[in-house]
């Protein structure tokens, strides 16, 4: 159902994440539901709580709106892989629109001039500017520059040792045994004690040549086990291409 919607959003042309679009609506009116009731309050203007109030009921419609679609993306781009800053976002998001819904219960039956409104859109603010850092870490941090130092550093030992036999994530030898799908790469553990030592099920020797910590340092794993997840695993996830 998910696949059918981006596909049909592809034929007219629209290839991208649609929270990105849509989030911007509720943090908006959150931050002018803010303002709004501070200004009611500052110049005794009673007439901008009714403003900041339907700001807030508008907020609470959007958010619900972005949390649906902003779990429709995490589906269909990042394949719902539990990575912290999506798992954080969650945890904000869910209390925050319990939070606006809250707020409309209280400015129904207090109306809004109601004193209890205003922690509502103070915690309001303070979960939108949290929820903006983590979209950023999520969407950015592939581009700060120590992710782009790792990522090259690994694009750089892969061409150099693994590209050969795994090229594009494939294996030219044992073409049954990609490296995009391997279970070998389930933990950094794993992978580390796979390229140590690769033996087969069985415990045979595999084709696959041994790498000696002569030859790849452990910190060299690491990157090269960042740049696989990131651009072989989960190609999706790619958010800019290794400059
Ligand atoms: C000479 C060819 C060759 C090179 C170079 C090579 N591999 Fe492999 N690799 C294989 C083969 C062949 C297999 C399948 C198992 C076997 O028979 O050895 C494999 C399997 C794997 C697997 C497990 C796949 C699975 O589904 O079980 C991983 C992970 C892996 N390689 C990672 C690497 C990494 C990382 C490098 C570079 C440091 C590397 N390989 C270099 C040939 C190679």
């Amino acid at each position: 159902m998910i696949n059918f919607i981006y596909t049909l959003l592809g034929s007219l042309g629209y290839h991208h994440p649609l929270h990105p679009v849509l989030v911007h609506l509720p943090i908006g009116l959150t931050m002018g539901a803010l303002v709004l009731s501070l200004a009611a309050r500052i110049l005794h203007k009673p007439e901008l709580h009714r403003s900041a109030y339907h700001a807030l009921i508008l907020t609470a419609i959007f958010s619900v709106a972005a949390l649906f679609v902003g779990f429709m993306d995490w589906r269909h781009y990042f394949n719902g892989a539990w990575l912290r800053p999506i798992a954080i976002k969650i945890f904000i998001a869910i209390p925050f629109t319990c939070l606006m819904l809250l707020g409309i219960g209280i400015g129904y039956l207090k109306g809004p001039q109601s004193k209890a409104l205003l922690p509502i859109y103070m915690l309001g603010f303070f979960s939108v500017m949290s929820l903006g850092y983590f979209g950023g870490e999520l969407t950015f941090s592939a581009r700060s520059p120590i992710a782009i130092s790792i990522l090259s550093a690994g694009q750089n030992l892969f061409e150099a040792n693994c590209g050969s036999c795994h090229a594009f994530g494939g294996n030219s030898l044992v073409p049954s045994k990609p490296l995009h799908s391997s279970p070998q790469l389930a933990s950094l553990d794993k992978f580390k004690a796979h390229v140590r030592n690769p033996t087969l099920a069985g415990g045979a020797q595999a084709m696959m040549p041994a790498f000696s910590e002569k030859k790849l340092s452990d910190a060299d794993l690491e990157k090269l086990y960042v740049y696989i997840q990131r651009y072989i695993v989960q190609p999706q996830c790619a958010t800019s291409q290794i400059p």
